[in-house]
């Protein structure tokens, strides 16, 4: 590669980088989804894929919203998806009582408390109603 080239092939990348075009793919969206204040999510234990709740340590990433949820105890309880570390949303596995973040590795216990880094807060946790099969949470 020759002077000109050089300068070229840099002066270009110079100008990706000024239009925030090279540096849009590293951010990070997971704000734009975590759930609204005030809002509610319901769903039915009666059918799946929340049936499976209805058993002690079972556990689900809720297929539409960012919810971790999880029986404990027969206790149902709901926390945010959105890691506290950097945000990843979806690559969660839960071995009770340890919720995993697969992003890096964080570790939060079935109250939502972090248990091991590098996150450093804890998951918001969601209030949950449960009346029959009906399960209302309370995600604001
Ligand atoms: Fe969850 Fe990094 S985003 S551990």
């Amino acid at each position: 590669m020759n002077r000109k080239d050089f300068l070229q092939k840099t002066g270009a990348t110079a100008l990706l980088i000024s239009m925030g075009v090279l540096l849009d793919g590293c951010s990070d969206d997971a704000e734009d989804l975590t759930p609204d204040d005030g809002k509610t999510v319901s769903f039915s234990l009666a059918g799946s894929p929340f049936d499976t709740l209805k058993t002690t340590d079972s556990w689900l990433l809720h297929p539409t919203e960012n919810i971790l949820l999880v029986n404990v105890n027969s206790i149902i309880r709901a926390f945010t998806s959105v890691c506290t570390h950097q945000g990843c949303v979806t690559d969660w596995t839960y071995n009770s009582p340890t919720f995993t973040c697969n992003c890096h590795g964080s570790k939060f216990n079935n109250k939502g408390e972090v248990t091991a880094g590098p996150a450093a807060s804890n998951l918001k946790e969601y209030q949950v109603k449960v009346e029959g099969d009906d399960v209302t949470i309370a995600v604001g």
